[in-house]
């Protein structure tokens, strides 16, 4: 009790210092807005490219001076821009200007700087959320000893169809595990305090629903039911404003009819009144501008003014503020009112990280090569990498290899590839060298006998490679297949209808498979869930790596040698075929459900099964889980009360592994139909060979919400199932309760 009252203190005298803080950088604002002239604020709200473009080029662009427009404040911030050294010469003429406002300066970390960390949606499937956090906090202090403030991460946007390239930057389908990882990377990068020198802002991206593009085309229209958005799309950004980041970017595409850029339902209504949000809101990529073809604003003067009063503060390499803001305040189409609040929202940031006491405090040279070059941090890529592998299939238990293996065929195109290891959204040149697939099994097992043979580029649209990589394949005694995409087959525009293996690489699969009784491995490197089932079908084993990063190689190899138990499990649905697309574990029920025996007029096609190839959740190790019966401690709840559900987890292998226990539940009964399964919790727990542990999870009123017909989140009174699983489609153990009316 004693030590409740302490905690309550400090946590009281905490935010009494946050407030006289706040208190104090709003004050300063308020002093700087006073002598700011209207041209000096809109420069605020103005933000171009600095260096490499990362969207299309502005025709308006070509005609200014962007240098002049920096030494007279009209720019507040650059993005792409990075290093000590360059961030520096362009502070230097911001320092020029009359009112020497600081520029920030802003760069797409999204995993990794200078070590690249596994791709996001990679991440996700570790479910380790201190991963996730430490992945965040070291690409942060590396950012931010560059010369970077603010990165434009994590993208929080649930994605449920893996034609759309962007899968691979967020956190996958799911809305609960998304909203975890939300905030564990925005503590990660905001790290303990904005300010220090470790730390950047991060931001919350794209708001919103820029994820359900329609046929998973990137940058499509949006059209969802209102229920559908807020409650699975909008929840992750709700976790990352409570997680207190700093900054928002809206989205390129229409939701329902209204450019997102454009809605003050989502910018204004939900994000700040309803969230009480305080940070920036910066638009996409010239989104202020695409409002015109969009068909929603007549100009770029109308697209300012309907992006500003809907609640966009800054414009992202785009000119339409910069141009017509400033006459459409005089003319009275936006309240100044307005504009101070946006560019207030612009200077506090400022001020929050030291820059007008100190405008290059992030700009130091010597601190850059230190933190640099970190060894840890190259050390931490390869302990995360390892931890987002998901073995999806191990027949026989090909896999682990014996580390005396001696006769080894590595094939395919990714063998030795080192950028596609990378993943897509890599946009700081100097990068840490990456460690290859060939040489992390070299370094794993420097004694045996390598062979590595491509058999053709990863496009793979000739086969005149495939007679060598079958020689290759008969020599060894175990076969190793590096297949997959390439790193720019995903990512931003790069949205596929189809999302098989590349060109011929299935047919190099099966070249080496029929000339071979030995063993194959197949390594899948991919930014996506692919379709690839005679691979699936005819492989002994297969570990999705995704794009694991700088230490890539060696990480693959300390799974395919048993130096560390695979614990991975897939944070996405992967479909049988695109036709099945979008396909999540969290469907709703229809009043057709299949049967058995099956009923011929229930939802179902008459070409595949309705389930996935593999499901939200799977991941298998080297080891065997059993799970024990489930225990509730009571039959029915009440909204006040917790209610706990427990069971035995038992390592029943001979390795020391690590599960993932995943609990889902279903709201029966209610007043508007509800998914037929959602997860609720997980853990990820390590057990010595033949340990048991009991797990527990506790439920209470805020797991059985949902928002309702009238979008009023409630818990309905009735019963509800509980399902503990080790994946979505592998429920282990089952049980019950009843909500009861208060
Ligand atoms: C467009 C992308 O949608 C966004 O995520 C990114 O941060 C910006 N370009 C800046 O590169």
């Amino acid at each position: 009790m004693k030590k409740l009252y302490i905690t309550a203190a400090c946590l009281m005298a905490l935010s009494a210092s946050a407030q006289a803080q706040d208190a104090a950088i709003q004050k300063k604002v308020n002093a700087l807005l006073a002598k700011m002239t209207i041209e000096e604020k809109v420069g605020q709200l103005h933000q171009i490219a600095g260096a490499d473009l990362t969207g299309p080029a502005s025709a308006e662009a070509k005609n200014r001076d962007r240098l002049t427009d920096i030494r007279n404040g009209r720019i507040g911030s650059l993005l792409t821009v990075t290093g000590a050294a360059q961030t520096r010469s362009f502070q230097e003429m911001a320092m020029q200007s009359r009112l020497k406002i600081p520029l920030l300066f802003a760069l797409d970390v999204i995993h990794g700087q200078h070590v690249v960390f596994p791709m996001p949606l990679a991440e996700a499937a570790s479910w380790d959320l201190g991963a996730m956090e430490l992945s965040a906090r070291i690409s942060a202090t590396e950012a931010a000893a560059s010369g970077v403030h603010w990165t434009f991460a994590p993208m929080v946007d649930v994605a449920r169809d893996p034609r759309w390239g962007r899968v691979m930057e967020g956190a996958g389908e799911d809305t609960f595990l998304g909203s975890k990882i939300a905030t564990a990377r925005v503590r990660g990068f905001q790290g303990k305090r904005l300010g220090d020198l470790d730390a950047v802002m991060a931001t919350a991206k794209h708001f919103a629903a820029y994820g359900a593009a329609q046929a998973g085309r990137d940058y499509n229209t949006v059209d969802m039911s209102y229920q559908q958005l807020h409650e699975v799309y909008l929840p992750p950004f709700k976790a990352a404003v409570d997680a207190g980041v700093a900054t928002f970017m809206n989205s390129f595409n229409s939701l329902n009819g209204i450019p997102a850029t454009g809605s003050s339902m989502l910018q204004r209504d939900i994000l700040r009144n309803q969230w009480k949000f305080k940070g920036i809101v910066i638009s996409d990529w010239k989104s202020v501008e695409e409002m015109v073809p969009h068909g929603f604003a007549s100009d770029l003067n109308d697209a300012a003014v309907k992006a500003i009063r809907a609640g966009n503060d800054i414009d992202m390499e785009g000119y339409a503020y910069t141009t017509h803001l400033a006459a459409a305040v005089k003319a009275g189409k936006v309240p100044i009112a307005r504009v101070d609040n946006a560019v207030g929202n612009v200077l506090y940031r400022k001020f929050e990280l030291g820059l007008f006491d100190d405008p290059f405090r992030f700009s130091d040279p010597e601190r850059e090569r230190r933190v640099l070059a970190d060894p840890a941090h190259r050390a931490a890529t390869r302990e995360v990498a390892r931890k987002t592998m998901v073995l999806l299939k191990n027949d026989k238990k090909v896999l682990p290899l014996a580390a005396g293996a001696t006769r080894i065929a590595l094939i395919g195109p990714l063998a030795e590839s080192r950028r596609d290891l990378e993943g897509a959204w890599i946009v700081n040149t100097k990068r840490a060298p990456v460690v290859n697939l060939a040489e992390g099994i070299r370094n794993a097992v420097p004694g045996a006998a390598l062979t590595v043979v491509a058999g053709c580029d990863v496009a793979c649209t000739s086969n005149s490679g495939f007679d060598a990589a079958v020689a290759a394949a008969r020599d060894a005694d175990v076969v190793v297949m590096a297949l997959g995409e390439s790193y720019d087959q995903s990512g931003e525009a790069r949205s596929r209808s189809e999302i098989g293996l590349p060109g011929l690489q299935s047919e190099l699969f099966a070249a080496v498979r029929k000339a071979t009784g030995k063993p194959v491995v197949v390594v899948m490197l991919a930014g996506r869930p692919m379709v690839f089932n005679s691979v699936a079908d005819q492989a002994d084993a297969i570990l999705y790596a995704w794009f694991p990063g700088t230490e890539g190689g060696n990480a693959v190899a300390d799974v395919l040698f048993g130096r560390y138990n695979p614990s991975g499990k897939l944070p996405i649905t992967f479909p049988r075929n695109v036709g099945q697309i979008p396909l999540s574990y969290a469907s709703y029920s229809t009043g057709r459900p299949q049967s058995d025996p099956p009923n011929p007029y229930s939802s179902y096609y008459i070409d595949v099964a309705n389930t996935p190839r593999y499901a939200f959740g799977h991941g298998l190790s080297y080891t065997e889980f059993g799970y024990g019966a489930l225990k509730l401690d009571r039959a029915t709840m009440r909204a006040a009360d917790t209610l706990t559900v427990s069971f035995d987890l038992t390592n029943k292998g001979k390795v020391a592994g690590e599960e993932v226990v995943q609990l889902y539940l279903r709201d029966l009964v209610s007043s508007v139909v509800r998914p037929v399964k959602e997860l609720k919790g997980f853990q990820k727990i390590m057990l010595q060979p033949g340990e048991t542990r009991r797990v527990s999870f506790a439920i209470d009123r805020s797991l059985l919400t949902f928002f309702d017909h009238s979008l009023k989140q409630v818990a309905e009174p009735g019963k509800f199932s509980v399902m503990i699983g080790s994946a979505s489609d592998d429920i282990r153990a089952q049980g019950g309760f009843e909500l009861l009316a208060n």
